[in-house]
C-alpha cells in the first residue's frame, strides 16, 4: 500500500507541513487538508488500467440511467488491460509514420489512423464508510481529448476540450464503505491545434471531498491592492470565499482568514460571518492589511499563504490553504509593463507543453526542470501558448519566479467557450505569476467586427472575475487597429516588427506587448542547412517569412520600452510543426533549446542580453576533419565590452561587442583550440574555448538532481554525454547507448533533441496474455441465488447434470436460477503471475461468481462480458469455481465460454537511445519505495558509465534544490 511518500511529495510541492496520510483501500493518495477539517484533495494518479482500442464504442446505455455497460460499467473485468500511472500520453508510445499528420509529429492518429484514436482508462478505489454525508468531486486537470467519464456505471460528464480542467460532482453516486469505479473513454481523433497534442489523461486526476458546508472548488480569491497602485506602505488584501451550504437546513458560517508571510509568521487576520440558506451558495468578502509586504517578482518570488477556516455550529467544517503573492501590475502606453511600479521588460518565451521522452505527460518535477532551464538563460516570463496550462506549471512559476501570460485556447463568446474561459480564470487568478490573460492566438476573425465583439465579451468577463489583470491576444494582423485590437486592453503583437512604430504613432494611448516573436530556425550543434536530414544551421541566420532571427527581433524590442518586451517562439522545441521541412523531420526547430532542454547557441544570445551575468560563448564546435585550411564562420556571443579570439594561441584580433548583437570572424580551420577572451572595462572577465575533440571513448552521466522523493512521481533528468579520452564532449557523436536501471524506480523516457530521430522515446512492456478455456461444468437449478450452499468450495456436485458453457443461449427459462460449478488445477507458473482473471462470454442475466468459496465479483448486465481478478483466491492444486446465475427474461444461463486469462511473463524492456551531436537524455522516475537507484549506460566501443540517485521518503528533504 503506497501513501506516505506521495503525500509528502505533494505537500512539499505545495510548501505545506506533512500531515497524516489517509490510506483508503488499495489506493495511493496525497492529501491537502488538515485533520480538523473534512476537506481532502486526494491524488488519483496510480493503479489505472489502460486499453487502446474502440471495441465498445461509446458504451453508453441511453435508455436507462446508471446502467452503462462494458468498460463503462462497474462489473467489467479489466485485469488484462495494461497498468498505467498518470500522467499518461499514449501518442508518445506510437511509432512514427510518414503518412501521419506532420504538424502533430507524424504520430499515427487522426485521419487515416483511427485504430489509435480511442483509449479507455479504468480504476477502482474504496471510500470509507465514515465519509457518508461529505461532498465529492472527481477533478481532471487535462485530458486529450473528448472524454466521457463514468462513475459506478453512471455517465457523469462529457468534456471535449483537451486543455481545460474540469470536475464532476459525484456526491450522489459515491459508494461509501465500498468500492467505486471510475471509467474514462478518451477520443483523440480530432485536433485542436497544429502541433503535437498528446493523447489520454495527461495531467493529474484528483478526488476532492468537503463537508456539505464548505468553500466551493476554486472558491477562494485573494488579491492585493495599494492606493494608486503604488507598492508602498501596507497592502490591502481582498479576501473572498465562495461558500456552499449543501444541506437541508439554513446555517451560519464564520470564515476566518489567516495570512502567513514568506517566513510562516502570521501577517494578518480577518473574519466574517454569513447566514446561508439551505442549498445556497454565497460569496463571503472581507479585507485585511499586510504592513510592509515582501513583494513578489521573478527575482524575489515571495509567497504568502492564506489559510481559510470555516466554522459552523462551533465546529471547523472546512479549512483550505492558498498561496498568493503581493505585487502590482500595470501597463503604460509609454513605459510598457510595470511590475511593482517599475518598468519591467518582459524577456519571455512561448512554449507548448511536451518534452522529450514523455510527450505531453510531464511529471511535476519536469515542469520545475523546464522553468529552471528558462530562468538560467535570463528568461523571466512564459506564454502558455496556445492553451490553459497545467496547474503545476503555474505553481513552479510562482515558486521559482517566472511571469506567465496565461492563454485561452479560442476566440468566442458562445456559452461553451465562455465556460471554459471562466473555469480558467477562476482556477488561475490566485497565482502571482500570472500577469496578463491572453484571450486567443491568431484567429481568422481577429480583424472583423464580429471578432472584436467576441473579444470584448471575453475581456468583460475576465475583468469581472479578476479586477487585477488586463487582457491581450496574440494577434497576427500587423499594423491594424480594426477588429480585436480596437477593444483589447493591451495590443499583442505576433511578428510584424515592421509595423510597430506606425501603430504606436497612431494609437499612442494603447499599451503594447510582443506576444509572439522570432521563430528563428536552428538545430542544436548543426552549422549548415540540410534538407535531406531535416536540419537547420544553428547560426541564427534563418527564420520563416513571417518571423525573424533572435537578433533581429530583440534589437527592435529592446530599443522600444513601450513594447513591454515580448515572447520568443519558442523556449523549447516541440513535436510537430517541422517548419520548414517535413518527413523525416518530426519536430520543430524554433526552440532556443531542443526537446530535451539542451541549449542551442541562441541560448547564449539571450543569456547575454537578458541575463545579468557575464556570458561568452563561441560557435561552432571545432571538429571539421577535411576542412583544414578552409574558412570557418566563427561567431562569438556574449555581453563583454570586447572580445579577443585566439586559434592555437595566436590572436586573431580584438573587437568591440555591439549591443544586442554578436561578433564574427572568418577563421582558417586548423585542429586545436579556439579561445575567446572577454573584457569588461579593460579587464579580462570571461573565457570560452572550443577544442577539437578526439574519437568517442566514454560516456558521462550527470543528473539535475541526485536525490529524489519516493512515491512514483518525482524524476531526475539525466544528461548523457559521449566524450573523448580527455572527457570532452564529442560534438558529432551519434553512438547508440543502452541503459539499465537497478533499484526502486523506472526509466520514463529517453530523448536526444534530434528533430529527425525516429527512435522510440519510451519502451512499453508487451503486456500480452493468453487464455485457457474452463470446461467440464456441472449445473443444478436452485430456487434463488441468495446465500447458496452450492457455491461453497467443497460442495458435492458429483450428481449434477453436465452443462454446456459454450452454447449461445439457454437453458434457463425466465425467472429460473442455477448454480454452475467446475474445477481446475493451478500450476506454480500460473500462480507466479501478478494477476489472473476469469472471464465470461455471457452471464445471462445476472451472476455471482465464487472461487474456492470466496465471492470474486458480480455481473448484472448480460451483454457486459465480465471478467474478475482471482489471483489472490487461488492455491496450488485443485481450485473450484461456482457461479450462481439468475435469468430474468428469454432464455438465459452461463454461455459463450469461460476462460482463465493469464498474463504472459513480461519481456524485459530494453532502453536505448542514440546520442545526437554528443548528447542524449534519460528521465528516471523514483518508484514507490525509497532506496538507491543506479543507472548504467553502455555502448559498443565506449567505456561505460553509471550514476547513483537516492530515492528517499525523508520528509525533511526539500524537493527543489
Ligand atoms: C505562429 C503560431 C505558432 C507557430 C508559429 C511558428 O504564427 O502562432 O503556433 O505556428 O507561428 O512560427
Amino acid at each position: 500500500m503506497k501513501k506516505y511518500p506521495v503525500l509528502r511529495l505533494f505537500l512539499r510541492l505545495a510548501g505545506f507541513a506533512p500531515i497524516v496520510a489517509l490510506a483508503l483501500g488499495l489506493t495511493s493518495w496525497a492529501a491537502d487538508s488538515n485533520d480538523s477539517s473534512p476537506r481532502q484533495r486526494l491524488l488519483m494518479d496510480f493503479g489505472w488500467r489502460f486499453h487502446l482500442g474502440d471495441e465498445w464504442g461509446l458504451a453508453e446505455k441511453l435508455d436507462k440511467a446508471g446502467a452503462n455497460s462494458g468498460p463503462a460499467g462497474s462489473s467489467f473485468g479489466d485485469a488484462s488491460w495494461r497498468k498505467v500511472n498518470l500522467p499518461h500520453d499514449w501518442a508518445i508510445e506510437l511509432a512514427f509514420d510518414p503518412h501521419a499528420d506532420a504538424n502533430h509529429g507524424f504520430k499515427p492518429m487522426g485521419p487515416g489512423f483511427h485504430q489509435n484514436d480511442v483509449g479507455w482508462y479504468r480504476r477502482t478505489f474504496s471510500v470509507p464508510d465514515m465519509d457518508k454525508g461529505l461532498r465529492f468531486w472527481i477533478q481532471f486537470d487535462g485530458v486529450y481529448r473528448d472524454c466521457r467519464v463514468f462513475f459506478n456505471g453512471w455517465l457523469v460528464g462529457h468534456h471535449e476540450s483537451g486543455y481545460s480542467g474540469f470536475r464532476y460532482d459525484v456526491t450522489d453516486l459515491v459508494n461509501c464503505g465500498g468500492e467505486n469505479t471510475l471509467s474514462v473513454r478518451v477520443d483523440a481523433s480530432e485536433f485542436e491545434g497544429w502541433f503535437y497534442e498528446g493523447a489520454g489523461i495527461y495531467r493529474h486526476v484528483w478526488l476532492l471531498k468537503t463537508s456539505p458546508l464548505a468553500v466551493e472548488p476554486d472558491g477562494i480569491f485573494v488579491h492585493s491592492q495599494f492606493p494608486n497602485n503604488v507598492p508602498e506602505g501596507p497592502a490591502t488584501i481582498n479576501l473572498e470565499a465562495l461558500l456552499k451550504n449543501a444541506q437541508s437546513n439554513a446555517a451560519t458560517a464564520t470564515v476566518a482568514w489567516e495570512i502567513l508571510d514568506p517566513q510562516g509568521k502570521t501577517a494578518a487576520r480577518a473574519e466574517q460571518s454569513q447566514d446561508l440558506k439551505q442549498w445556497a451558495a454565497k460569496a463571503v468578502l472581507q479585507q485585511a492589511e499586510v504592513s510592509a509586504p515582501a513583494l513578489w517578482s521573478p527575482e524575489s518570488p515571495n509567497l504568502y499563504k492564506l489559510i481559510t477556516t470555516v466554522t459552523s455550529g462551533g465546529k471547523i467544517v472546512d479549512r483550505t490553504e492558498t498561496e498568493f503573492g503581493i505585487r502590482t501590475l500595470a501597463f503604460d502606453a509609454d513605459k510598457g509593463f510595470l511590475l511593482n511600479g517599475r518598468p519591467y521588460e518582459v524577456k519571455g518565451t512561448c512554449n507548448h507543453q511536451d518534452h522529450a521522452g514523455v510527450g505531453a505527460a510531464l511529471p511535476d518535477a519536469l515542469q520545475y526542470f523546464r522553468v529552471r532551464r528558462l530562468k538560467d538563460m535570463g528568461c523571466n516570463a512564459i506564454r502558455t501558448s496556445h492553451n490553459a496550462p497545467t496547474p503545476e506549471l503555474l505553481e513552479a512559476c510562482d515558486r521559482l519566479g517566472l511571469l506567465v501570460m496565461d492563454e485561452n485556447r479560442l476566440l468566442g463568446s458562445d456559452a461553451a467557450n465562455m465556460a471554459l474561459l471562466e473555469g480558467q480564470l477562476r482556477r488561475d487568478r490566485n497565482h502571482p505569476s500570472v500577469f496578463i490573460w491572453s484571450l486567443f492566438n491568431e484567429e481568422n476573425q481577429q480583424s472583423t467586427e464580429t471578432g472584436a465583439r467576441c473579444a470584448e465579451s471575453m475581456q468583460r468577463m475576465a475583468h469581472s472575475l479578476d479586477p487585477t489583470r488586463q487582457c491581450t491576444a496574440a494577434a497576427s494582423n500587423g499594423d491594424e487597429f480594426k477588429g480585436v485590437n480596437s477593444v483589447l486592453d493591451v495590443r499583442g503583437w505576433n511578428y510584424s516588427i515592421g509595423g510597430v512604430d506606425g501603430y504606436h504613432k497612431n494609437h499612442p494611448q494603447q499599451p503594447e506587448i510582443g506576444t509572439e516573436q522570432a521563430s528563428s530556425l536552428c538545430t542544436r550543434g548543426i552549422y549548415a542547412n540540410d534538407k535531406e536530414r531535416g536540419y537547420m544551421s544553428a547560426y541564427d541566420d534563418n527564420a520563416p517569412a513571417w518571423g525573424n532571427t533572435a537578433e533581429a527581433w530583440w534589437k527592435v524590442y529592446s530599443a522600444r520600452p513601450w513594447l513591454s518586451g515580448g515572447f520568443v517562439w519558442t523556449g523549447f522545441d516541440y513535436r510537430g510543426e517541422p517548419t520548414p521541412y517535413t518527413w523525416p523531420c518530426i519536430n520543430s526547430h524554433f526552440g532556443i533549446m531542443d526537446t530535451c532542454g539542451f541549449a542551442k547557441d541562441n541560448f547564449y544570445y539571450y543569456k547575454s542580453w537578458w541575463g545579468d551575468r557575464p556570458v561568452l560563448h563561441l560557435l561552432p564546435h571545432w571538429n571539421w576533419p577535411g576542412m583544414e585550411g578552409r574558412n570557418i564562420d566563427v561567431r562569438c556571443l556574449g555581453n563583454c565590452d570586447e572580445v579577443e579570439l585566439f586559434l592555437n594561441g595566436q590572436s586573431l584580433g580584438r573587437k568591440p561587442m555591439p549591443a544586442n548583437s554578436h561578433l564574427q570572424w572568418s577563421v582558417k580551420y586548423a585542429p586545436g583550440a579556439l579561445l575567446a577572451r572577454g573584457f569588461k572595462a579593460g579587464q579580462a572577465i570571461a573565457e570560452d574555448k572550443v577544442e577539437t575533440a578526439g574519437a568517442p571513448a566514454s560516456i558521462k552521466l550527470s543528473a539535475d538532481r541526485t536525490s529524489l522523493h519516493a512515491g512514483d512521481e518525482d524524476v531526475s533528468v539525466i544528461t548523457v554525454a559521449v566524450t573523448d579520452d580527455q572527457g570532452r564532449v564529442v560534438p558529432l557523436a551519434e553512438n547508440l547507448i543502452d541503459f539499465d536501471l537497478a533499484g526502486p524506480g523506472r526509466i520514463l523516457g529517453v530523448g536526444n533533441g534530434d528533430p529527425s530521430c525516429h527512435e522510440p522515446d519510451t519502451f512499453i512492456p508487451s503486456g500480452t496474455s493468453h487464455k485457457i478455456a474452463l470446461n467440464d461444468w456441472r449445473m443444478t437449478r436452485v430456487p434463488n441465488t441468495n446465500r447458496r450452499p452450492e457455491v461453497r468450495e467443497n460442495f458435492d456436485d458429483s450428481q449434477w447434470d453436465k452443462a454446456d458453457a459454450q452454447s449461445d443461449s439457454g437453458p434457463l427459462a425466465p425467472g429460473e436460477s442455477a448454480v454452475y460449478r467446475t474445477r481446475f488445477a493451478a500450476i506454480p507458473d500460473e500462480l507466479a503471475a501478478e494477476s489472473l482473471a476469469i472471464s465470461f462470454g455471457m452471464i445471462d442475466d445476472e451472476g455471482w461468481v465464487y472461487v474456492n468459496g470466496h465471492p470474486v465479483g458480480e455481473s448484472h448486465d448480460y451483454s457486459s462480458q465480465p471478467s474478475f481478478e482471482i489471483r489472490k483466491f487461488l492455491h496450488e492444486g485443485e481450485n473450484t469455481v461456482a457461479v450462481a446465475v439468475h435469468n430474468w427474461s428469454g432464455p438465459g444461463g452461463m454461455n459463450k465460454g469461460v476462460a482463465l486469462e493469464i498474463p504472459d511473463k513480461p519481456v524485459p524492456v530494453h532502453w536505448k537511445r542514440s546520442a545526437f551531436n554528443g548528447l542524449a537524455q534519460v528521465i528516471v522516475q523514483a518508484g514507490n519505495d525509497a532506496g538507491p537507484l543506479h543507472l548504467t549506460a553502455h555502448a559498443d566501443g565506449l567505456a561505460e558509465a553509471s550514476i547513483n540517485i537516492v530515492s528517499t521518503d525523508d520528509s525533511t528533504q526539500p524537493l527543489l534544490p
